[in-house]
């Protein structure tokens, strides 16, 4: 197991490239199971997730390799006698609960193992199940995992469904719905659909590949189904949540950090925030310059402004942002809080920072953040992807030294982190756990 040693307070400057989104990969990878010939998906990211999914398309018969010449993943399904997605995948990562919209589109039936819950809660499926019941599917669930058939003829047909549930629509549930109305007969209306802009990227590449759907990018997506989905090219949109991380690694460190690839129309909500605490974000050709804005922290004293931040879904503030906002807001001029409208109990990182000398605590869905004057390094254990961010930002501006613990949580979405950090001037270094307790 690997940990992550910073030496705290060094400003970052520079450019960093943001890569291919992490949650428009991992559902485009599982919709080429609905296709008839191969698929070639560029600007995939380098992340340990991407390596599972391509585990769980190969165990369902999909060859999935990624090219040496360009980095694109070509996927080809090859063999249909497979229909199960085992426990010991989908535990790993709970995007793989995305292969069964489409398994049950193309091959009529599939057998998905549970996903569970998850640190950051209990994270059902009701929505997912739902939806494709509405399509016709009959479902059941048994010893642990859902197993699911079309109707007879082995084709699902078109409905009506509305997605929203209590903590908002469901992403993946969208992507699995949808997926699975492509090749449905006649036409599907999920209403209280997700917005988010990876299910937009997802929906584009099922009409690339031929697919017939109406409302992308709104609450409500009208899908004719279609015989057959033909192979697809398709290029995958840059992550919004690495280039807000990187966004507030810049001007959390008192440094200048430009984004190339960000799209700014993907993070008004985190931009808007982020302003109002006091980073400077403006467009400079292709890139978003990122760093604290002086003119306006000068009345702080040249610390951050608090502020109340609501997570939402999009174009809500994400809250895949949250906890690297919240170590921001560890620093800030004042009382600050952050509540979570997704995830009510994503709140592992809160202890974590807390040993690095913040003053936050938790009240029902909302961390109350009491901005100190600085963070000192210490060890940390990360708990989750995005809690595992938080504390890296934390130990980049945090006085000495920080040995962040169990980063193979941050390998799951956040590619070359370390080495993106190192070229923008920070001290951070990859070591193997025995030389970090030495360290
Ligand atoms: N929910 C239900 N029933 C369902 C599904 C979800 O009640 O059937 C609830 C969840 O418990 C949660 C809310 O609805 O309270 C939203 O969950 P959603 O289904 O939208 O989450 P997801 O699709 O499992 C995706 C991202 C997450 C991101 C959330 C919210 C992928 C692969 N994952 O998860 O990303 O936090 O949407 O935006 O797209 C991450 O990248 O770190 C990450 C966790």
């Amino acid at each position: 197991m690997d940990a992550f040693v910073i030496e705290g307070g060094r400003p970052l400057h520079g450019v960093v490239p943001i890569g291919g989104a992490k949650n428009a990969a991992l559902p485009i990878l599982a919709a080429t199971i609905l296709a008839e010939r191969r698929c070639v998906i560029k600007n995939v990211p380098l992340l340990r997730d991407v390596d599972t999914l391509g585990e769980i398309l190969r165990e369902l018969g999909v060859s999935c390799e990624r090219r040496a010449s360009d980095g694109a993943i070509e996927t080809e399904t090859v063999d249909t006698s497979n229909c199960t997605a085992s426990y010991d995948l989908v535990r790993r990562m709970r995007a793989s609960f995305c292969v069964l919209g489409p398994l049950l589109a193309r091959r009529g039936h599939a057998r998905v193992s549970l996903p569970g819950g998850c640190v950051f809660g209990l994270r059902p499926v009701d929505l997912h199940i739902k939806g494709l019941r509405a399509l016709g599917a009959e479902i059941r669930l048994e010893h642990g995992y859902v197993v699911a058939k079309a109707p007879r003829g082995g084709r699902l047909h078109g409905g009506h469904v509305y997605l929203g549930g209590a903590y908002g629509p469901s992403v993946t549930g969208t992507a699995n719905v949808m997926m699975a109305a492509t090749l449905a007969n006649g036409k599907t209306v999920i209403e209280g659909a997700a917005c988010e802009p990876e299910i937009a990227d997802l929906a584009r590449f099922l009409v690339a590949m031929g697919a017939t759907i109406h409302g992308i990018g709104t609450p409500r997506l009208e899908i004719t189904g279609v015989p057959a989905l033909d192979g697809a090219c398709y290029s995958v949109i840059p992550d919004r949540i690495e280039a807000g991380t990187f966004a507030i690694a810049g001007a959390l460190t008192g440094g200048e950090v430009r984004l190339r690839d960000a799209r700014s129309e993907h993070l008004s909500a985190v931009i808007d925030r982020l302003r109002e605490i006091g980073v400077a974000i403006e467009r400079s050709g292709d890139e978003l310059v990122c760093a604290r804005d002086t003119e306006r922290l000068r009345r702080h004293g040249g610390r951050f402004r608090p502020a109340d931040i609501v997570t939402h879904p999009y174009p809500g503030f994400p809250t895949d942002l949250q906890a690297q906002t919240i170590a921001l807001l560890s620093i800030a001029d004042g009382i600050s809080v952050v509540t979570e409208k997704i995830y009510p109990d994503r709140f592992m990182h809160l202890a974590e920072l807390n040993r690095m000398g913040a003053a936050i605590r938790k009240e029902g869905p909302s961390a109350i953040i009491t901005g100190v004057e600085r963070l000192t390094g210490t060890d940390v254990m990360a708990s989750d992807l995005r809690a595992s961010a938080a504390l890296v930002l934390a130990g980049l501006v945090a006085e000495g030294t920080t040995r962040v613990h169990r980063v193979y949580h941050i390998d799951r979405g956040y590619e070359r982190i370390e080495a993106k950090l190192a070229a923008l001037g920070a001290r951070i270094r990859r070591v193997d756990e025995q030389e970090a307790v030495a360290a």
